[in-house]
C-alpha cells in the first residue's frame, strides 16, 4: 500500500477554531487502525484559507470547515474502514 499523508493546518485560526481537537482525533484513529506506518501524519502553516477553517489535507485532497463529526466520516472514507 502507498504512503498516504494526512497534513492539518496548525495556524493559529485553524488550530483555535477546532484543528487543536481535531488533532488528537487524527492521531487516535491512526493509532486505534494501526495505519500510524502508512500514514505520515504532519502540521503545515496557514495557508490562506482561514475563512474555510478548520483545514485538513488528505493527500491532494483539501477539506474545509472540519468539525469533529465530519472528521471522522472523512477519516472512515479515506481509510475505508
Ligand atoms: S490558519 Fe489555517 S488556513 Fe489560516
Amino acid at each position: 500500500m502507498a504512503v498516504r499523508h494526512i497534513s492539518i493546518c496548525m495556524g493559529s485560526s485553524c488550530f483555535t477554531r477546532g484543528n487543536n481537537t481535531n488533532l488528537e482525533i487524527v492521531r487516535r484513529f491512526l493509532r486505534e487502525r494501526g495505519l500510524e506506518a502508512e500514514v505520515v501524519f504532519s502540521g503545515r502553516l496557514c495557508e490562506n484559507m482561514c475563512n474555510r477553517g478548520p483545514v485538513i489535507c488528505i493527500d491532494d485532497k483539501v477539506y474545509e470547515e472540519v468539525n469533529e463529526s465530519l472528521l471522522y466520516k472523512i477519516l472512515e472514507e479515506e481509510f475505508e474502514c
